[in-house]
This record gives C-alpha cells, sequence and structure tokens, in this order.
C-alpha cells in the first residue's frame, strides 16, 4: 500500500520522506490555505521533496477554467497530479487532462458509483473520503469495500483508489485490509502508526539492562 502525505506543511513533508513514509502528497485548498503560503511555491517545493505524485487542487467550477488552471499546476513540476472535484465538469477536465498525459485525482467521491465515473473519465486516482462520511453517521469503510469490489471485476481500469479523510490508525489498517492501493493521512496519524505503549516500555527495559553492563558498542 502506498502512503500519500495529506498536508502542505513542507517541513512535515521532509521528516516523513526521511523515514521512508512519503510515495506522495495530497493537499487541497483547505490545507494550503492552513499553510498559510502561495500555492506556486508550497506545491513547487513538495515536488522536490519527493518524486511521487503531488496533488494540487483546482478551485475553478467551470470546465474551461480547471482546465487552464490544471494545466498551470501541471506546468509547476512532471509529479504535480491535478486535482478535480467529482463534478461533470471536473470528469470533463479529468478526461482532456489525463489525455494530455496529466495524472489526475478526482476528488470528494462519497459513493461507489462517483468512484465509477472517475474510472471512467481516465482518473489516475479517485478519492473516496471515509472520515467525512462516519461524521455523518454512514460507514465510511463501506464505500472503500464497495469501491474496491467493483475495480476488481474490472481489471481494464487502471484507477488507483486513494483512500481520503482518514482520521485515525483504524481507518488506515481497515483500508489496507481490503486492499485500497493508496492511503493519505495527516502527520498527526502516520506518527500515532508507529506508536505503542509496549514498544516505549520495552525500550526502556532494554536500556535499562545495557547500562547495567556497563558496555557501549562504538
Ligand atoms: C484528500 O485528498 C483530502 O485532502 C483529505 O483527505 C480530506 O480530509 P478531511 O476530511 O480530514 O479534511
Amino acid at each position: 500500500m502506498k502512503f500519500f502525505v495529506d498536508t502542505a506543511e513542507v517541513s512535515e513533508i521532509r521528516s516523513l520522506a526521511e523515514a521512508g513514509l512519503v510515495d506522495g502528497v495530497t493537499t487541497n485548498p483547505s490545507l494550503i490555505a492552513k499553510s498559510g503560503r502561495r500555492m506556486a511555491e508550497v506545491i513547487e517545493e513538495i515536488c522536490a521533496i519527493t518524486p511521487g505524485p503531488v496533488s494540487a487542487e483546482v478551485t475553478a467550477t467551470e470546465f474551461e477554467d480547471m482546465l487552464a488552471e490544471g494545466r498551470h499546476l501541471r506546468a509547476i513540476a512532471s509529479n504535480v497530479a491535478v486535482k478535480v472535484p467529482l463534478t461533470e465538469a471536473g470528469l470533463r477536465a479529468c478526461r482532456v487532462l489525463s489525455g494530455e498525459g496529466t495524472l489526475v485525482n478526482v476528488t470528494l467521491c462519497f459513493t461507489p458509483a462517483q468512484a465509477l465515473l472517475a474510472a471512467k473519465a481516465g482518473a489516475a486516482f479517485v478519492s473516496p473520503f471515509v472520515g467525512r462520511l462516519d461524521d455523518i453517521a454512514t460507514d465510511g469503510m463501506r464505500l472503500i469495500a464497495d469501491v474496491v469490489a467493483i475495480f476488481r471485476n474490472y481489471p481494464q481500469l487502471k484507477t488507483e483508489v486513494l483512500v481520503a479523510s482518514i482520521r485515525h490508525p483504524i481507518h488506515l489498517v481497515e483500508a489496507a485490509k481490503l486492499g485500497a492501493g493508496v492511503a493519505t493521512l495527516p502527520p498527526a496519524v502516520i506518527r500515532q502508526l508507529l506508536k505503542h505503549p509496549l514498544t516505549d516500555r520495552g525500550l526502556e527495559a532494554f536500556l535499562a539492562d545495557w547500562r547495567k553492563t556497563g558496555q557501549s558498542i562504538l
């Protein structure tokens, strides 16, 4: 399973990349706003850190404007994946941009039918949102199970399922069990994945015993 990082904070991405945990990055207009920086500058910096796809989202809502924004974003770096919303204009833009060889991530997917449409439009990625469905008392992981099952029935569809709106480690583990190809994770969730109290306690005990030996490895 590929791990994308869901943030526009360059320092976070850099330190996670150094640990080998970054196969790509996703951003959205809210994350760019939170960074307080110019979008083009942030995307360019992120693209230089990771060779993997870096999603940069259009903010236009009309087809022609989306296309222009998508081409502009794609020109920032060769690993930019243009993110478009799951609207009719978004799917049209997806089809054209994908035809030009640009990776497109169709975002804000909340039903299996929407995911199928994104795949038919040639998306490289479709982003079903788990946490936001859970927020409205709808089983977000059911959506992932359905999309993965549908795509498995049609191997000619090359779209990868990019599990988005992940809020905690259980979302990630369940998505991995279902066989989703990619998960995008906020940095805080990636750090939660590696924490376990028995790891901390075990390490403390090993180091205490080691100190008693008076030895040093170097
Ligand atoms: C995906 O690409 C989105 O940026 C993100 O996962 C949305 O997550 P949220 O629902 O926690 O905002």
